[in-house]
């Protein structure tokens, strides 16, 4: 129809706030998305993470359950992390309830020899399929770039996960090579997804209005 405008869903970049840290140790993290808040996870947040990684099919990528042992090791994964890179992996709360859900957020990984900066993402079964992963994920993508200074941002995605491919397309990734990981005993076929900073930055200035 000339003369018209079709206007497309648009492309807004979260908002970021910087808030002290408790500990005192700088400035934390806090992301804010349209329904979302990311922040550091603390031992407050047990409970809730032990929901996520001991059941057994939201853990299936990782080879099966935790053991309370096994949380509470990533919390303190989590917070070493925080203390030595500045991030990490987040609390991932609804804004309406304070409600944590999930978790999301920027660590560095090893694959093969290299050392990369991954997004990564775990949420709580009950809530899947309602767009928080990738909500959570591109506030955090967003962060990365807009913080960091980073070339790639990485996304590790074992062979067999579908649901977390997907997560990956959607944030703009392609897969750029695989690669084989040992974890709990077993050798993991992986895709590495990536989106390079030049393809980031096009994303984010895309015009979201077209003529027709
Ligand atoms: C992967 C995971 C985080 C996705 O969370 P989610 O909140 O359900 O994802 P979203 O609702 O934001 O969906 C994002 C995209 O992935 C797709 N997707 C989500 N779950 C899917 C599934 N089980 N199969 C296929 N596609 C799926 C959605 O359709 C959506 O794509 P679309 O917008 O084109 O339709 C969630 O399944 C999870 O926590 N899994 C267990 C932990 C895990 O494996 N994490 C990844 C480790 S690499």
């Amino acid at each position: 129809m000339a003369g018209s405008m079709l206007v497309l869903p648009s492309y807004r970049p979260p908002r970021l706030t910087d808030m002290t840290s408790p500990s005192g140790r700088g400035r934390a993290v806090n992301l804010t998305t349209h329904r979302l808040s990311l922040r550091e996870l603390s031992s407050a947040d047990l409970p809730a993470l032990s929901m996520i990684l001991t059941d057994p099919i939201a853990m299936a990528a990782y080879e099966g359950a935790f053991s309370a042992g096994e949380v509470m090791e990533w919390l303190e994964r989590q917070q070493e992390r925080y203390a030595r890179d500045g991030f990490g992996l987040w609390a991932v709360t609804l804004r309406e309830t304070d409600e944590m859900i999930g978790q999301c957020g920027i660590t560095v990984q090893r694959i093969d020899d290299g050392e990369v900066i991954e997004v990564g993402y775990l949420f709580q079964r009950a809530q899947w399929h309602r767009g928080y992963a990738l909500e959570a994920a591109s506030a955090c993508r967003d962060w990365a770039f807009s913080t960091l200074a980073i070339d790639d941002l990485y996304a590790k995605v074992r062979s067999t996960n579908v649901a977390s491919m997907n997560v990956a397309i959607r944030l703009g990734m392609t897969v750029r090579r695989t690669f084989t990981t040992r974890y709990r005993g077993v050798d993991m076929p992986h895709l590495a997804f990536s989106l390079s900073r030049s393809q980031w930055e096009r994303r984010a200035r895309a015009t979201p209005t077209i003529d027709v």
